[in-house]
């Protein structure tokens, strides 16, 4: 379902089966050796989620890509795992567009999980001009989106991504605002075994652009 152009939603797009392998996957990744974590970003604010990086850790002092968590315990970004690479890839050509993500932002939101709203804009020039989307899964409870326009005050779309949807935002969609405004505490379907909301977003940056050319 293209909500505007560029933007795709794909309600129900992962099968139970595969929401509960990503969601265990999901678990061991944020709970393993080089834990997901609290960002505090510039203003000195801590963010309302817990996040790990995979693949390059991005940095919320610096809005930066870079190797090793810097503004946190110095440990390197985990890497991304095979199989969630080819997921993305699966969901962008779902969409019509081409990716090859180098890296992933994997969120823990808990009952008080929020996002506020922004742009994804530190990928790099180059995948950005190329509208190179963002591939976005979800998986556990029920997220409030904000999906707004090129301008911060631009009024917003509000749609809910619910357990095993995509979202993909790219081409002329790829720098609209958007957010989380809350979750729903306990609509992750049973199977999964979850309370809170995972989401998974899929990014191309500059390097990875420049490797594939
Ligand atoms: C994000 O914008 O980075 C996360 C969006 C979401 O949690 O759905
Ligand atoms: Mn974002």
């Amino acid at each position: 379902m293209e909500i505007a152009p560029g933007a795709h939603h794909f309600p129900g797009f992962l099968t139970t089966a595969r929401q509960r392998a990503i969601a265990e996957c999901c678990r061991a990744l944020v709970d393993g050796a080089i834990p997901a974590y609290v960002p505090v970003v510039r203003g000195g604010g801590k963010m309302h989620v817990r996040m790990l990086c995979l693949g390059r850790h991005w940095n919320a002092r610096t809005y930066q890509y870079e190797p090793i968590r810097s503004d946190f315990d110095g440990l390197p970004a985990p890497p991304l795992p095979a199989e969630f690479c080819e997921l993305a890839r699966e969901i962008a050509s779902h969409a019509g567009m081409p990716l090859q993500p180098d890296l992933c932002i994997l969120n823990y939101y808990d009952a008080d999980g929020r996002m506020g709203l922004h742009q994804d804009k530190d990928e790099g020039p180059e995948s950005i001009a190329a509208g190179i989307p963002v591939v976005s899964v979800s998986i556990g409870d029920t997220a409030r989106f904000l999906f707004g326009g090129l301008k911060r005050r631009d009024p917003v779309e509000v749609l809910d991504l619910v357990s095993g949807d995509a979202f993909v935002f790219g081409g002329p969609a790829r720098l609209r605002y958007h957010g989380v405004s809350r979750i729903t505490p306990g609509t992750a379907p049973p199977e999964l075994e979850i309370s809170g909301r995972f989401n998974l977003t899929f990014r191309q940056s500059d390097d990875a652009c420049r490797a594939s050319s």
